[in-house]
């Protein structure tokens, strides 16, 4: 049926690229030798990933090549301060040695078992992340995305077989503004037309209260086929929202009063990146789900993590959840070598101190051009007034001149997120770049 069309569709548009379903030109035929690895100019390298790649992201113009601490550099050998951090995995610095050695010295031992077969590091690594963050378990996942799914659906089957609510009924409340990734479940709770437009049919059993709003969350938990409340206490990519001062607190006791499961997303916000450990222990909260992605690898692999107690994680018996890859002996090593960096230097510590000095040097701007500074840790982010002159993208160019590299979001927002390492001198370096670049707007 499939190809009958495609054949039609071939017929009749010849002359556009390749139609959709069109196999004129089977894969497996295709070029057989790598593409040659001679050096590309920066202007080249953008033009062939435009040409080859899917067009699912909009890069600032620049060519990176490596990576070592808080700097990358790019392929014409210019340094920058990485003022992105990749979206807060790369907390511990680009290429933190101790975790490279984690991630070889596996790598060249044992990769990759699935779970069909125990091996000698997953627990190890269970047991240390479960003691570092007080859960009775841990599920390992890759992607942070696959984190949150792993957390819904633990909520939904808690829902069924400890909370007594009727098949299929459960339900999942989440904040608007929410981001955790783009996965059909992820984009069906978005708030974000960029997100969900042309994506439907969408999950059912989601809802929405606003962010940072009490009394609607309190109305909302009521139901009593709420399952739980997913949300992330700094909304990250939203624009690094900062709730009110006491709204985990709350949000800690509605979930208890209602007996409703508070999903706790830190894939942005977790492992020192604001300032704590985890960004509920500002307000010494304890969630009842705590999912943990980006920089529990440093930034070197893929490795997630879903944490909570045996009354929820059982529920989940053997066959009803998985993935080949979670919990593989290099992402365990990864992990807790990464974990262990954020210990040993102290990386919360340095991320509060940093933040505040971050924050305070650049509230001194013209409230003209910087109309918002807000952050907690160094997960901060400036409000760009956009004029015709100029706005954010134009911001960020202008801060890549001068040797610093950090992404807009939504228009006017500029998110600012060092790693954690950054030191004292180096950051009144970066504010420098920041405060010259927009005074010279
Ligand atoms: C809060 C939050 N949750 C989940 C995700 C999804 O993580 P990943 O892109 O690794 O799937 C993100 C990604 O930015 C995020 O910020």
């Amino acid at each position: 049926m499939l190809l009958h069309l495609s054949r039609n569709l071939s017929r009749v548009a010849p002359i556009l690229s390749r139609s959709v379903h069109s196999g004129t030109r089977p894969a497996s035929t295709a070029a057989t030798k790598l593409p040659s690895d001679r050096l590309l100019t920066a202007e080249e390298i953008y033009t062939r990933e435009d040409k080859y790649g899917a067009h699912n992201y909009h890069p600032l113009p620049v060519a990176l090549e490596r990576g070592k601490g808080i700097y990358v550099w790019d392929v014409d050998g210019n340094r920058y301060y990485d003022f992105l951090s990749a979206y807060s995995a790369v907390n511990q610095g680009h290429c933190h040695p101790k975790i490279i050695a984690a991630l070889s010295a596996q790598a060249s031992k044992l990769t990759l078992t699935s779970r069909a077969f125990y091996n000698n590091v997953l627990g190890t690594y269970e047991e240390y992340v479960t003691g570092l963050f007080g859960y009775d378990k841990v599920l390992p996942m890759n992607t942070g995305v696959e984190g949150g799914e792993t957390a819904c659906k633990l909520a939904r089957k808690w829902a069924y077989n400890v909370k007594g609510v009727p098949k299929n009924q459960a339900k999942i409340i989440f904040a608007d503004g929410n981001f955790w990734g783009r996965t059909m479940a992820a984009i069906s709770s978005s708030t974000d037309p960029s997100s969900y437009e042309g994506f439907g049919p969408y999950m059912p059993g989601f809802e929405l209260v606003p962010y940072n709003n009490i009394p609607e969350l309190e109305k909302a938990l009521q139901d009593p086929n709420v399952a739980a409340f997913m949300v992330e206490p700094i909304q990250g990519e939203a624009g690094v929202v900062v709730p009110d001062k006491g709204y985990l607190t709350k949000v800690r006791e509605l979930c208890t009063k209602y007996n409703v499961l508070w999903i706790d997303d830190e894939v942005q916000t977790g492992l020192a990146r604001t300032g704590r450990r985890l960004a509920v222990d500002h307000e010494e909260v304890r969630p009842d789900i705590v999912v943990l992605g980006k920089a529990l690898s440093g930034g070197v692999y893929p490795v997630s993590a879903v944490l909570c107690d045996d009354e929820i994680m059982l529920t989940i018996k053997p066959g009803e959840h998985g993935s080949t890859y979670g919990g593989n002996p290099v992402a365990c090593q990864v992990a807790m070598a990464a974990l262990e960096v954020l210990e040993d230097e102290k990386l919360a510590e340095n991320s509060q101190r940093m933040g505040e000095l971050l924050r305070n040097e650049l509230r001194k701007l013209p409230n003209d051009i910087v109309t918002t500074v807000r952050g907690k840790g160094l997960l901060n982010a400036v409000v760009i007034k956009e004029t015709q002159n100029y706005n954010a993208w134009e911001v960020c160019l202008r801060l890549r001149d001068n040797g610093l590299l950090a992404k807009p979001t939504h228009g006017d927002i500029i998110r600012l997120a060092p790693p954690l390492i950054i030191k004292e001198d180096e950051m009144h370096k970066c504010i420098d770049i920041i405060q010259r670049t927009i005074l010279s707007f």
